[in-house]
């Protein structure tokens, strides 16, 4: 008989149905790889009356909190979102001394600094592969097949809602909220969207991967987020015109001993794997001294695909003789300690800039005159066709940072040269005619 592992699951949503399903489907396949039966105690779930498709014999809950009490439960796993009901369950279960695995990265990134410390303490395993982008393994590749390596930048397509909303808009020439909408239909976007397009999910994610990278405490709090909300099609055809897609993009760097991280929208030369990425798609490209620059790409939610996430980590807890035993869940000997951070307005990159101005003599004279004076030189400029005597200008810059881009255009607008505020999009990799990869 093999030897069972008794498991509790705290929500039966998306992700927690679509382990149940695969842990039939596949059970022979897991019991050779592990030699364990997996086998669900109870799982719990909000609505008790909700007719569920489970396995004979496991019992439903509504008392999330009796998963962690349960001595027969070995690893919990929760699988409920938010951040205070699954906050309190997976610091009793760690307290009680059981290991966890989640797929909540709003949960790691606001609380992960207490929730890894009491493990630690406690000598048990978090399993948080499906918190990063879903389906792709970059938590055990940055934890442990690029252990060896040290990291000078992560940066990555975190979010597919964003990416599907980018990439019609991209294709299909949509405005946003039509793009949204097709995204919403599709049920890729919530009908509450704002976590997704104003980038905190992504943010969410960004934070674990520092955490994961360099061994730091990067507080949530501080980093800067920027999401799609409300993007203007006119970008999305301008930057066309330079051969770049707009994606957003998480990213974090290490820049003299510090990390410089964010979200933000950015324009990618097409030729790029990053911009390439289309529809509800992740990817996440890693580089490290020895290893190069590496790729990984694949779907980042999604029933089945997060499933497989939330599996790796129970098959590899099963695999180990017991069910606890390892503080190792950062890839570092904790304690942590605090990132040095490189605020994102110090970072250097070209930007790309759309202006909104009178059609009248010298007008480019007095924008050139600011941009020299903050010490941003061009690249590029392109002017567009006149509307009612308002005409688009596009600036692409050589390398420069974002205060000295968003000083320029804040006296601009405050001089009355701006018809509209302007738009600022940082460039990363080449935007001109050399593809800078494939
Ligand atoms: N969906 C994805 O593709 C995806 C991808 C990567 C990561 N994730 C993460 O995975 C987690 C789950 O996402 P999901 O999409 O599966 O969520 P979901 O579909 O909304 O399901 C949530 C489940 O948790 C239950 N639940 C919520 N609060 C509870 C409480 N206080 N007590 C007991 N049960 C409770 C709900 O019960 P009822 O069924 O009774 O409502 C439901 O079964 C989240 O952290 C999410 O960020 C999701």
């Amino acid at each position: 008989m093999p030897q069972k592992l008794c498991i509790g699951v705290a929500g039966l949503g998306t992700v927690g149905s679509g382990l149940v399903e695969m842990l039939i489907k596949n059970h022979d396949d897991i019991l050779r790889r592990t030699g364990r039966e997996i086998v669900i105690k109870t799982a719990a779930v909000h609505d008790l009356s909700k007719k569920r498709e489970l396995p004979a014999g496991v019992a439903l809950t509504s008392d999330v909190m009796s998963l962690a009490d349960d001595p027969d439960i070995q690893i919990v796993v929760e699988l409920m979102g938010g951040t205070k009901a699954a906050r309190h369950l997976v610091m009793r279960a760690i307290e009680n001394g059981k290991s966890v695995v989640t797929a909540n990265k709003a949960l790691l990134a606001e609380h992960g600094r207490e929730i890894f410390a009491l493990a630690q303490k406690k000598n048990v395993a978090i399993g948080y592969e499906a918190s990063v982008a879903g389906a792709i393994p970059i938590i055990q590749t940055l934890k442990n097949s690029l252990a060896g390596n040290h990291i000078t930048s992560v940066m990555g397509i975190l979010n597919g809602t964003s990416n599907y909303i980018l990439s019609e808009m991209n294709q299909h020439g949509f405005d946003f909220p039509t793009a949204l909408r097709e995204a919403q239909e599709l049920g890729l976007a919530e009908a509450d969207p704002s976590l997704d397009i104003d980038g905190q999910d992504a943010a969410h994610k960004l934070t674990l991967l520092i955490r994961l990278a360099w061994g730091r405490n990067y507080p949530f709090s501080r980093l800067a987020v920027e999401g799609i909300r409300g993007l203007n099609p006119l970008d999305i055809k301008f930057a066309r015109e330079f051969g770049c897609r707009i994606k957003l993009i998480g990213q974090a760097r290490e820049v003299d001993g510090k990390i410089e991280a964010g979200v933000f929208p950015a324009l990618m030369h097409h030729t790029l794997l990053l911009a390439r990425v289309n529809g509800a798609y992740n990817a996440v490209r890693v580089e490290g001294n020895a290893v190069g620059s590496l790729f990984l790409h694949g779907l980042g939610a999604g029933r089945r695909p997060t499933a497989s996430a939330v599996l790796g980590d129970l098959l590899a807890l099963a695999r180990r003789s017991a069910e606890n035993g390892s503080g190792d869940n950062t890839g570092f000997v904790d304690p942590l300690p605090d990132a040095e951070i490189l605020p994102s307005e110090e970072a250097v990159s070209p930007w790309y800039v759309r202006a909104t101005v009178r059609d009248t003599p010298g007008v480019l004279r007095d924008i050139a005159a600011v941009f020299t004076e903050e010490d941003i030189s061009f690249a590029q400029i392109l002017q567009k066709a006149k509307e009612n005597d308002r005409v688009p200008l596009i600036f692409m810059t050589h390398e420069t940072t974002g205060r000295a881009i968003h000083t320029a255009v804040r006296r601009l607008e405050q001089s009355g040269t701006l018809l509209v505020p302007a738009t600022c999009f940082r460039i990363l990799g080449s935007c001109g005619d050399e593809a800078e990869e494939i």
